[in-house]
């Protein structure tokens, strides 16, 4: 019998969004969720909800994560990604991948076939191809977005010297990225899933908050949570934690979300989005940022934002 209405919140990242890609983004945002919709109200698994909803912005080049993920400063893809099941607390990542087209399968197959949670390169890559995953060029998954994106991020560095950050847009008009989805399944079990390419101008082998159990993805028997932004900053609060941590001081999810945003804000430094559900039913999309692309699905409500 099933025991709770399903709930799934998908996001495309947080940031600066330029208007010419917004109403792509809400297109593309929108396609994501009704993949992994269509699973929970079949009655499927909210695992197997998310790594569907995220494995399709993977496919979409509009999205930082899978093809279209953002390029190191040598011009190289690192891809980072992580699944987990809250009903199993079963956790699986990947971590600087350049050779799977679909980072959150792989994390899948580490969680479920794997003694370990992460795998990290070339192990990681090994690992999945003998579970039946193809490798395939990592010149197939980079897009000539990414390439232009590089290219300008770079001219800036030589204009501006360090004022320009990995992750920064130099014309501070398209910063965004990473994917994630959050889900309820019908049965009361939670998942998250997150995915991404990183921050552009990264330095080959740095590693964000994605693949970080806790910090850029979290599931348990009580919360499901995934962020986007720049990583250092979550990593550095713990966001996942401590939205967790604002709902054992009694808080709803919308109050706990505002708590870790503000403590990640003012502790820390910095902005960031995130989505949350919880056993409960709550739900949150929330974001400090300008921007955060995302979608929610429940029985009652499909709303979609790029706001
Ligand atoms: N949030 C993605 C990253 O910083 O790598």
């Amino acid at each position: 019998m099933p025991s709770a209405n399903p709930i799934l919140v998908v996001h495309g990242g947080a940031g600066t969004v330029p208007d010419e890609l917004r109403s792509q983004c809400q297109l593309s945002i929108r396609q994501a969720a009704e993949v992994g919709w269509k699973i929970l109200v079949s009655g499927g698994s909210a695992l197997d909800a998310v790594e569907a909803s995220v494995v399709a912005m993977e496919d979409d080049p509009i999205f930082n994560a899978g093809y279209g993920s953002v390029l190191t400063e040598i011009g190289t893809l690192e891809m980072d990604a992580m699944i987990a099941d809250g009903c199993s607390m079963g956790v699986g990542g990947v971590i600087g991948v350049s050779r799977i087209k679909n980072p959150i399968r792989a994390s899948r197959v580490v969680m479920e076939k794997s003694p370990h949670v992460l795998f990290f390169g070339r192990g990681a890559e090994e690992y999945v191809e003998k579970f039946g995953m193809d490798l395939t060029d990592p010149q197939k998954l980079i897009t000539e977005r990414s390439i232009q994106r590089l290219e300008r991020y770079k001219e800036a560095k030589k204009t501006y010297g360090d004022y320009i950050r990995p992750g920064d847009d130099p014309e501070r008009r398209e910063k965004y990225g990473t994917v994630g989805a959050v889900a309820l399944d019908a049965h009361g079990n939670l998942a998250a899933a997150t995915s991404t390419g990183g921050v552009l101008g990264k330095l080959p082998g740095r590693v964000g908050d994605t693949p970080v159990f806790g910090a850029g993805t979290y599931a348990d028997k009580e919360i499901a949570f995934s962020a986007t932004g720049v990583g250092e900053v979550i990593i550095k609060s713990v966001l996942g934690l401590k939205t967790k941590e604002g709902i054992r001081m009694g808080l709803s999810l919308d109050a706990a979300s505002d708590y870790a945003l503000d403590y990640l804000n003012t502790e820390i430094g910095g902005t960031a989005g995130l989505i949350a559900v919880t056993n409960k039913g709550e739900f949150v999309a929330k974001k400090t940022t300008k921007d955060l692309v995302f979608a929610i699905r429940t029985e009652k409500q499909f709303t979609d934002f790029c706001t």
